[in-house]
């Protein structure tokens, strides 16, 4: 049954139970800062065994030791860079899944990069090619090689992060709103190819949030009015529980409008 999903009501309130992710075992990537981090350690507090996926390892060694130190399971680490990951990194970082924990639970496609604002008409190439590479066809990459994985699970989530600026064009957004029109294409054809299996795939749109790339967006805003990451949470925790079973080839606002 779908929720109420039209005014977000639903998940904006959405309290999981203190154990919702117990046994589950989620990949997030992006894990060692700004909104990964902190669905990171939410994910561990509610259960998970997460796994933080991220370029400088340590930051994900930060979060790796709180994780530890609140008493949540054991995570793990996966420092790699997505601008220049190969098809092999992934079949690898599989592998080591499938060794260590037999499956997946939870995909959290979360690292994203801004790269620059301005014209379209004055884009910077190779700034283009990189936000496209980490944007997108990582995403795309690690969703596929991980798909064998998220298959043995009971029931599997797969969360793309998108943004406003994917949905609705907006001048000199550039690469950036480009690439998150192609996750939200992205999401939407997974979510017709699985259907109705173990796997569903969905869209969060976090909206403005308190995080480093939005302070490199909007140098000059006042950060306190800003929503945390930690606002945004029942989205995030809802969309990976069980209670979202039934919810496929959304794209959800993580922030009431
Ligand atoms: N904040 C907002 O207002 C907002 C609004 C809409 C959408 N979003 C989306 O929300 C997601 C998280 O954004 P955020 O605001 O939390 O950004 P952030 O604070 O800049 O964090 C981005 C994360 O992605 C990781 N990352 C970047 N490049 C990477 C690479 N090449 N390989 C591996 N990891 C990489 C970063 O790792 P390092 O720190 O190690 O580089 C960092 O952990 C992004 O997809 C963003 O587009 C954010």
């Amino acid at each position: 049954m779908m929720k109420n999903l039209i005014d977000g009501t639903f998940m904006h309130t959405y309290k999981a139970a203190e154990n919702a992710l117990k046994d589950k075992v989620i990949l997030i990537t992006g894990a060692g800062d700004g909104i990964g981090r902190v669905a990171a350690l939410t994910y561990a507090k509610h259960g998970a065994t997460v796994i933080l996926l991220g370029k400088t390892t340590n930051k994900l060694e930060c979060v790796y030791d709180e994780i530890v130190n609140a008493g949540y399971p054991q995570p793990a680490i996966v420092p790699m860079d997505l601008k220049g990951a190969t098809k092999q990194n992934y079949r690898d970082l599989a592998a080591t899944i499938e060794m260590q924990f037999g499956k997946l639970d939870g995909l959290l496609n979360n690292a994203g990069i801004l790269g620059s604002l301005g014209p379209l008409e004055h884009f910077c190439v190779s700034t283009f090619e990189n936000i496209m590479k980490v944007n997108v066809t990582a995403q795309a990459m690690i969703t596929k090689f991980m798909f064998p994985l998220l298959r043995k699970s009971d029931s599997a989530s797969v969360i793309f992060t998108s943004s406003g600026v994917g949905r609705q064009g907006r001048e000199h957004w550039g690469a950036y709103a480009i690439s998150k029109f192609a996750v939200e294409g992205m999401m939407q054809t997974w979510a017709c190819e699985v259907g109705k299996t173990n796997i569903r795939v969905n869209c969060i749109n976090p909206g403005a949030t308190r995080t480093s790339m939005r302070a490199s967006a909007y140098p000059g805003e006042d950060r306190d009015k800003l929503a945390t990451p930690e606002d945004l949470m029942p989205t995030y925790l809802y969309l990976m529980s069980d209670d979202s079973k039934e919810v496929n080839g959304q794209s959800l606002d993580a922030q009431q409008k």
